[in-house]
């Protein structure tokens, strides 16, 4: 446990999980880390030249040390024109002409970003969907940076572990947000935290981060317990006053009861664990014949932003994990930070 804090340079053994989609802010960012854990910003859908603003913004706020968060890349498989026109028909908005991501643009933001972090010396970057190739984990090694990895499975931890990873966030089925899962596995890779960490612990020799429905200090006590060296939490975060996520998901998170979330593929084309609204419950029957990700991500992103700028909840993606049922208020930071860390 001291080994993890000294080397992520932390008071307390919580790491605010990174958030894409636009509830992280760099004030967000900063408390957590002035509080005495790690603030993290997220680089999924920024452009790299907003996540540099953002890293400047947070540099800005605090000096304690904080992560950046970045998505590895995948390959898209191939569509067919019946795929397409099936979600045609079904989305109530459509993405423009440039709706299909190209992969090759994916690489070259991924690369962009790898040039960004080296260039603003950012002391600590972790990485979800995949395991950075052999050169960037060099490139980032020769810096003396910080690496952490994301696995929902033993196998995953293994190869992370392998690869040079320096951590290891350990993604539990509980968990809110999309799941990193990055290998082929036998069964679906939805292991709850306790089984995940207890397969792991034994086998891995670098220091792990339990993720997935922990929202307050018994549950932290809980993982650390089980031979965690620190937390990553996301959605108790979410409900933070500092968090930009809007009015109506903060006020869903209230109410929602642990037993109210789902994974879905509905939203993204990769599985997700969200609160069930309305298009979740609709269109479960095709669920299977979701577009893959990112495709479905930028489809369904057009009635996304709509929903949400009209605080409808219906048709917005409401990422939550199962610790969901114990958030009650929504506070500031300081007070979160206080109540996960208290002795
Ligand atoms: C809204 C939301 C967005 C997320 N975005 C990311 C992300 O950009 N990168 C990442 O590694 N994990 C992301 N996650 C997953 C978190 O890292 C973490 O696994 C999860 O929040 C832990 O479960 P909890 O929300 O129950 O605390 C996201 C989670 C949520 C709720």
């Amino acid at each position: 446990m001291g080994e993890l804090t000294s080397l992520l340079r932390i008071k307390h053994t919580i790491i605010q999980a990174p958030m894409a989609g636009g509830a992280v802010t760099p004030e967000l960012v900063a408390a957590v880390s002035t509080f005495g854990g790690l603030g993290s910003l997220a680089s999924g859908y920024l452009e790299p030249e907003n996540m540099r603003e953002q890293i400047r913004q947070v540099n800005q706020l605090t000096s304690h040390p904080f992560q950046v968060n970045v998505f590895v890349p995948e390959s898209i498989p191939e569509m067919t024109a019946e795929d397409l026109t099936f979600w045609k028909k079904r989305l109530p908005e459509l993405p423009d002409a440039h709706g299909l991501p190209d992969e090759q643009a994916l690489w070259d933001d991924f690369e962009q970003k790898m040039n960004i972090l080296l260039e603003e010396q950012v002391p600590i970057v972790s990485f979800t969907f995949a395991c950075p190739n052999e050169q960037t984990i060099r490139r980032f090694k020769q810096l003396g940076t910080l690496l952490i990895g994301t696995a929902t499975t033993k196998e995953e931890a293994l190869f992370l572990e392998e690869k040079g990873m320096d951590a290891i966030v350990l993604q539990g089925s509980e968990a809110g947000g999309h799941r990193g899962t990055f290998l082929p596995s036998k069964g679906d890779a939805l292991q709850g935290l306790i089984s995940l960490i207890s397969e792991v612990k034994p086998l891995c020799h670098v220091p792990l981060i339990a993720a997935g429905g922990i929202v307050e200090r018994k549950g932290v006590e809980a993982v650390l317990q089980l031979g965690a060296d620190a937390v990553q939490i996301g959605t108790r975060f979410l409900a933070s006053e500092e968090s930009a996520a809007p009015d109506v998901y903060k006020q869903a998170i209230l109410q929602a009861e642990g037993s109210e979330t789902a994974i879905t593929k509905l939203f993204s084309g990769k599985r997700a664990r969200g609160i069930v609204n309305q298009w979740m419950e609709k269109e479960r029957p095709h669920e299977e014949a979701t577009l893959p990700y990112p495709v479905q991500h930028r489809w369904t992103t057009p009635m996304r932003k709509k929903a949400a700028a009209e605080g409808n909840l219906d048709q917005m993606a409401l990422w939550a994990g199962q610790g969901v049922g114990r958030i009650q208020s929504i506070l500031p930071v300081k007070d979160i930070m206080q109540e996960l860390s208290k002795a």
